[in-house]
């Protein structure tokens, strides 16, 4: 018998790379995908995949054509969202529109119609963002959540979270999936939204429901044109055309940065996981890389003449660092990173430098619209 799986946002970084390795193991693959012009330069799948997937070109708030995407499906994964976490802070109603509304009609669907009968199993894209600022050590107080971080701390060149309870300096600990859902961006608070319905539902179907909390996902395919998300992606575009790269905060901001290849591994190993969980996983490296180190791998990779600023500026809605803690992905999924960042990094760079430059345009026109919606702010490192 086929097995079916649908992949709302299919069309985009990780879906186009998750359909390869779907019909690598001969799962028929179906997409519903609305092309966003924001994300995409083109409206089409990668010519390899085109012939070997169903594509229905909408929106997954159509009801009438996310019913025909989900004709008899096993498994859905959930990727379609609205992604950039800045810009979220202003399209507020465009992001819950698309990411929450989006999530209810796909789940309206597969309760209340045929479409659901053969579902064994839903994956939704879930992010890291729904953690905020995620785990710390204060040397008084232990493991510690803390809050976002003061505004006025920040103009006054404190980047660094303090310890809720005390004040204190803190330490960076890999986040677990135990932490408490404190997302700082209404982004982050859509992911919370997308993966709490989703769980729900796949616990009352009693089917396998997955909630992949990917890190920073970087690498080949992904968007160069969408300037309101990914910076290696920015970085790059910067790089190439010898124009200054200017970076938030002091710098030493960090990430957890995770390579396409072992997204998609984790994914595909969460549609095929043959015993039962509902829950949700970290997927990340477990590494932290810090802002300035990619823009400088990035300059050095390109023989590039950019000047590398850290402004002091910063972003309403940024936290400050990640790491994932992976153990729950190795338990689970049997699942460990195998892309070593310096590898991936230049795989991505690679492939960036055989694309068209984007030019700096559209992402100073995002950095103006989040300055005029009072959501940029400046410090005394300035
Ligand atoms: N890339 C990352 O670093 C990262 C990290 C954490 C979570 N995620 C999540 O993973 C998922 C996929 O991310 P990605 O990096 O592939 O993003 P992407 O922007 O490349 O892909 C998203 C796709 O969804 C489509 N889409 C957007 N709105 C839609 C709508 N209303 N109807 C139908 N299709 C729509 C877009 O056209 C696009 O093809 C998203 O849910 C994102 O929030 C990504």
């Amino acid at each position: 018998m086929s097995h079916t799986v649908l992949i709302s946002g299919g069309a985009g970084f990780i879906g186009q790379r998750l359909c390869r390795a779907l019909l690598l193991q001969g799962s028929t693959v179906r997409i519903i995908d609305n092309f966003n012009a924001q994300i995409h330069a083109t409206d089409s799948l990668a010519s390899d995949l085109a012939p070997n997937v169903e594509l229905i070109r909408g929106d997954v708030r159509d009801r009438d054509a996310l019913k025909r995407a989900l004709a008899g499906v096993n498994a859905v994964v959930h990727l379609a969202a609205e992604t950039g976490t800045g810009q979220s802070m202003y399209e507020i109603e465009r992001y819950f529109s698309v990411n929450v509304q989006g999530t209810a009609t796909l789940l309206d669907l597969l309760q209340n119609d045929d479409c659901g009968q053969n579902l064994s199993s839903i994956v939704v894209a879930s992010s890291r963002a729904v953690y905020g600022e995620g785990a710390y050590a204060c040397i008084v107080h232990g493991k510690v959540f803390p809050q976002q971080r003061d505004r006025a701390q920040m103009a006054a060149g404190e980047f660094e979270p303090h310890c809720p309870e005390c004040s204190a300096a803190l330490t960076l600990l890999p986040t677990p999936e135990v932490a408490p859902f404190m997302p700082m961006s209404m982004y982050g608070l859509t992911k919370q939204v997308q993966e709490q319905a989703v769980l729900l539902f796949a616990r009352t179907r009693n089917i396998n429901g997955f909630g992949l909390r990917y890190q920073n996902v970087y690498g080949p395919g992904q968007s160069l044109k969408n300037p309101y998300t990914g910076i290696l992606a920015v970085f790059s575009n910067l790089a190439r055309q010898n124009q200054g790269i200017e970076i938030y905060e002091d710098g030493l901001e960090s990430r957890d940065f995770v390579y396409i290849d072992d997204v998609v591994e984790a994914t595909m190993r969460s549609i095929n996981h043959a015993g039962k969980f509902v829950g949700a996983i970290n997927i990340g490296s477990g590494q932290a890389t810090s802002v300035t180190t990619v823009a400088e791998e990035i300059r050095a990779f390109f023989n590039s003449q950019s000047s590398i600023g850290v402004t002091g500026a910063f972003r309403v809605g940024d936290i400050r660092h990640n790491i994932a803690d992976i153990a729950l992905a190795r338990q689970i999924l049997d699942f460990s990173p195998s892309v070593a960042f310096k590898d991936g990094l230049a795989n991505f760079l690679q492939w960036a430098s055989e694309q068209p430059a984007e030019d700096r345009a559209a992402y100073t026109r995002s950095v103006n619209e989040l300055t005029s919606k009072g959501l940029m702010g400046s410090s005394s490192k300035s």
